[in-house]
């Protein structure tokens, strides 16, 4: 199942949330500032000690503070325009995100709109790139059988709400 949820991503009790992080892993503004400030200054730690990852890859901790088993790290890409590989890094992110939760056997997973607030990734492009990922991993076998895409804002939520009404008159 995949559903669209509006609110902030660190109120949900599921068994892994998503950070849309960068490259140092250190925490910032954003959901990144958000997810760190609910799970406390133990998440900073556990960062620090991984030490960093690329774009379009994904490290993971406990979930610390907040309700949740784990919390994955991804690095989305910056949007330059669309030709520096930015939609094959976003689409790594969810993949990478997607599998790590088949191999840790994590059943619900919730995602922000990676690269859509301070990397400026156009949001009606990213959702093709968000629900295709999700789509092509859903129910795999024994990949996880509840995502989420989270947002906190309407007009966030209403693109995704059209890409998934999209895929379904296809
Ligand atoms: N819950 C859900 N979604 C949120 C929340 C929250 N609490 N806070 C922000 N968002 C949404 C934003 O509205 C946006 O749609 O998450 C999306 C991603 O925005 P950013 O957090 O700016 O992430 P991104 O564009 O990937 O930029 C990453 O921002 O602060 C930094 O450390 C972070 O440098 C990294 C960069």
């Amino acid at each position: 199942m995949i559903e669209v949820h509006l609110g902030d991503i660190t109120r949900l009790h599921v068994d892994v949330i998503v950070n849309a992080a960068n490259q140092r892993l250190l925490g910032g503004g954003g959901v990144d500032g958000a997810i760190h400030r609910a799970a406390g200054p133990a998440l900073l730690e556990a960062c620090r000690v991984i030490g960093g990852c690329p774009v379009g890859e994904v490290r993971a901790t406990q979930g610390y503070g907040l309700p949740v088993k784990r919390i994955y790290h991804t690095v989305g890409p910056v949007w330059r325009g669309g030709n520096l590989g930015e939609p094959e890094l976003l689409a790594s992110c969810y993949r990478q995100c997607l599998n790590l939760a088949r191999r840790e056997n994590a059943h619900s997973l919730a995602f922000p709109a990676i690269s859509c607030g301070v990397y400026d990734y156009p949001p009606e492009l990213a959702v093709e790139v968000a629900v295709e990922q999700a789509q092509q991993h859903l129910d795999r076998d024994g990949g996880p059988r509840h995502v989420i895409f989270c947002c906190i804002d309407e007009d966030m939520a209403e693109l995704y709400r059209m890409q998934l009404d999209a895929c379904v008159r296809r």
